[in-house]
């Protein structure tokens, strides 16, 4: 048999996860900075140990050799999503990305498996460019939401602790849970515009208060002392007042002003 230089292998593994963390946190910051409700809540991801591959690959009798092309979730994303309606969402942009290939799909959320799972999973080819050249990577994501990620969690650990003998009660309990998230999603789901206006008006207001904080802070530098004390002044009492239509308004009035300080500035 061929020496196994493992680090070597999962190398390119680590580099895809890694990108692909950065670029769905990317994803998230992209919708909070504009405002826009993220069906992304968080993500993380993974690289399986050693460990875990070779168990598996004695499980599925993968020859070592050939696990690159047989093992589908050495790499591996989970994204975790508030909504069962984000999931369809997120299934969306990744098969729209031009920086992905979508390989096969699974959809445990309308077809949960016996044990209850919900889940719905993508395999992904992802590119990597590594010294050796371009590496194809195959990439598993697992897309759910905070509910269904709840009851995998507890599930795996209790796969974990009584390995293949789960007594039949304990099997029943997680079969209800699973029924139960059923329903605690389907009644999140029809607060789902509520929550989402809610979260949103948070996100705008924030952004508004850090624009117009930027705005006085660049005014500082140009404009007479006693003027911006003022501004600041009625940003203060315009915040206490907790009205995000009249912050709109003020942002609106200060803009006007420092674009009025510019046009002095290039004169
Ligand atoms: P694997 O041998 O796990 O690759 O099975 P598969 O190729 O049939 O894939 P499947 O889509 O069923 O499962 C892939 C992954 O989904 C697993 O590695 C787990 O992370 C997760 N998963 C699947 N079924 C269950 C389950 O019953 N409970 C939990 N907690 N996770 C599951
Ligand atoms: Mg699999």
């Amino acid at each position: 048999m061929e020496i196994q230089l493992w680090k070597d292998i999962l190398n390119p593994y680590e580099l895809a996860v890694n990108e692909l963390l950065v670029k769905f946190n990317h994803l998230i910051k992209e919708h909070r900075e504009r405002g826009i409700y993220s069906p992304i809540e968080q993500v993380n991801g993974r690289v399986k140990s050693i460990s875990s591959i070779l168990d598996k690959a004695q499980k599925k009798k993968i020859e070592i050799e050939h696990i690159e092309e047989e093992m589908d979730d050495i790499a591996g994303i989970r994204i975790i999503c508030q909504f069962v309606e984000d999931i369809q969402k997120v299934v969306e942009i990744i098969r729209n990305r031009t920086d992905m290939r979508v390989l096969s799909e699974k959809d445990y959320i309308n077809h949960m498996k016996s044990s209850g799972y919900r889940s719905y999973h993508m395999i992904v080819s992802y590119s990597v460019e590594t010294l050796a050249g371009t590496r194809h990577i195959k990439v598993e994501i697992q897309i759910r939401t905070l509910a269904m990620n709840f009851w995998s969690t507890i599930e795996h650990s209790l796969q974990y602790k009584y390995k293949k003998h789960m007594p039949d009660h304990i099997r029943e309990k997680l079969s209800r849970a699973a029924d139960a998230i059923i329903v605690l999603d389907n009644e999140m789901s029809s607060v789902r515009s509520e929550i989402m206006d809610a979260q949103n008006s948070f996100q705008i207001q924030a952004n508004l208060v850090r624009d117009i904080l930027n705005n006085i802070q660049n005014l500082y530098h140009v404009a007479n002392q006693r003027e911006i004390a003022k501004i600041q002044d009625e940003f203060y009492r315009i915040y206490e007042a907790n009205d995000i239509e009249q912050l709109k308004r003020f942002h609106r009035e200060l803009d006007i002003i420092a674009e009025g300080y510019r046009a002095q500035v290039f004169e």
